[in-house]
């Protein structure tokens, strides 16, 4: 045995606890709205961070000292003073854009929560159902996709590369979001389209609960419909222009069935854009911090609720040939991959 890198791996092993304990101090930061508190405020004591956010003092002290030894918040010795630099406000106290990371933090819990259940799992069989994750499992869904979507899925970003599906609904055409979770997408394809009709569908009733109450906030009630069904449910004969199903494919427990009424829901000239977590084929290029964090990803979430309703537990690194293989067993025979730049999803337009 090499004791030199057993050595280097206890190095790791406490790399990764600290990395895990990071990102509880952070969900923390982001849930009490420490962050916001400190984003933009320059050096502040411990005890105006605790003022200004309305928290115990002892809590803030402590949270305090293990974001600086985290590497989150910088720290002047002499004045005994903290600060939440700006390019470190700008990922953890943004909700809402698109450089939001905070959505991330918030997931951590959701998914450790789950971990003894899971583990239960392995031994088993079975899984833990979407909707046990819980609310704070919905809102952290949200949080994490929210800001992407609301400034991005837009003529002007990621629709750029499909100039027919932009024509058809600025004319008033039928748009459909499967798996359409908080209802960010949907809101987001009714703002920028306004003459279209924009309909999101979700089995889990606490996602729509949200959806629809994110509608009412956004005084969009009248203009989108939030449905708690699957697209089996449907009406027969409504069809759509343009069908999103976004960071859900790789979580579906029947995935070839609902693509084949997807299919059977989408018009002969229209189009599915896909967007699914951004992974490679093969496992050895699956490396490095986001294939890990996707991973814990699947193993704590995605594939263990497919496994739960009886799925395949397609897992949330997939990859894109798989995805296209599920496309081309639905039926499919034009499967794109899109040029759209980004380090944490991939994105495909597939028709008919
Ligand atoms: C990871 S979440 C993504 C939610 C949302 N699309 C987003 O990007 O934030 C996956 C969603 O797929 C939904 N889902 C699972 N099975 C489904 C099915 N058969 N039909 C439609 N949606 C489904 C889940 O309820 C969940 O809301």
């Amino acid at each position: 045995m090499d004791k030199e890198r057993t050595k280097a791996f206890a190095e790791e092993v406490f790399r990764d606890m600290a990395g895990a304990m990071t990102a509880g101090l952070g969900f923390i930061g982001v849930k009490t709205g420490l962050f916001e508190c400190m984003a933009g405020k320059g050096w502040m004591t411990s005890e105006e961070v605790a003022l200004e956010s309305n928290l115990q003092a002892r809590y803030v002290e402590e949270w305090l000292k293990g974001m600086v030894s985290a590497g989150y918040l910088e720290f002047d010795p002499a004045p005994q003073t903290y600060r939440l630099p700006d390019e470190h406000a700008y990922l953890l106290a943004s909700e809402g854009t698109d450089h939001f990371m905070g959505g991330l933090l918030s997931f951590v819990p959701v998914l450790l929560r789950a971990a003894p259940r899971v583990a239960v799992a392995f031994e088993q069989g079975g899984g833990v159902p979407f909707e046990e994750y819980g609310t704070d499992g919905v809102q952290a869904l949200d949080m994490i996709n929210r800001g992407q979507y609301e400034q991005r899925l837009l003529p002007t970003g990621w629709l750029k590369s499909l100039p027919d599906v932009v024509e058809r609904l600025e004319a008033g055409g039928r748009a459909l979001d499967v798996g359409c979770g908080a209802g960010s997408v949907v809101l987001t394809l009714a703002r920028a389209f306004p003459r279209a009709t924009v309909v999101g569908l979700d089995p889990d009733r606490e996602s729509i609960k949200h959806a629809k109450a994110a509608a009412a906030a956004a005084d969009m009630s009248e203009r989108v419909r939030f449905v708690a069904q699957k697209t089996s449910d449907l009406e027969p004969g409504e069809t759509f222009d343009f069908i999103t199903v976004c960071d859900c494919i790789h979580d579906l427990a029947d995935p070839i069935r609902t693509l084949e009424e997807i299919r059977a829901l989408l018009e002969s000239h229209g189009v599915l854009f896909v967007i699914e977590p951004k992974a490679a084929d093969r496992l050895e290029d699956n490396r490095g911090a986001i294939s890990t964090m996707y991973y814990g990803f699947s193993v704590l979430h995605c594939m263990t609720q497919s496994l739960a309703n009886g799925g395949p537990g397609l897992g949330t690194c997939m990859g894109p040939a798989r995805t296209e293989e599920l496309m081309r067993e639905a039926g499919f025979t034009a499967f794109e991959t899109l040029d759209i730049r980004s380090s944490v999803l991939s994105f495909y337009a597939v028709r008919h």
